[in-house]
């Protein structure tokens, strides 16, 4: 499986460590590509930019999660979620249908990433008719 990663500078220690360590996916890498300061939001455009187009998964890292959590969201149809533990990232995949999972880099520890990045990917929507119901009205607004 295929899957979108993005961050900015507090974003990109996270980023290579989740690369290195987790093995069953492959992780299309859409930068940065190191510590030196850049600016969140053309990484959540681009990251969200990509899932969308290409209905795929995506994780988006900054220092806090919070800016390019609401980048990615700025694009039609990108739904991303900023998770600090496995039981968000597994509810939000069951309940929103989240394509994008934010993550920040400086708030959770990387052995915590690893799991939320594992729960959020391995964890399917639940399909049923009042969650679909509310992600359309979302789509739709
Ligand atoms: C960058 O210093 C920091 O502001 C950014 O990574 C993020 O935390 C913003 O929400």
């Amino acid at each position: 499986m295929k899957i979108y990663i993005a961050s900015d500078h507090g974003g990109y220690s996270l980023k290579e460590h989740l690369k290195k360590a987790i093995k069953q996916y492959e992780f299309i890498d859409l930068g940065c590509d190191s510590e030196v300061s850049v600016d969140y939001p053309c990484y959540g455009r681009k990251l969200a930019e990509e899932v969308v187009k290409n209905k795929a998964l995506g994780i988006a890292i900054c220092g806090t999660g919070i800016g390019i959590s609401i980048s990615c969201n700025k694009i039609k149809g990108a739904r991303c979620a900023l998770c600090t533990n496995t039981t968000l990232a597994k509810l939000t995949k069951e309940h929103n249908n989240a394509n994008i999972l934010a993550l920040g880099g400086r708030i959770v520890g990387d052995v915590l990433a690893e799991d939320i990045v594992r729960t959020f990917i391995e964890t399917p929507f639940l399909g049923e008719e009042r969650h679909e119901r509310r992600i359309c009205q979302i789509e739709n607004e």
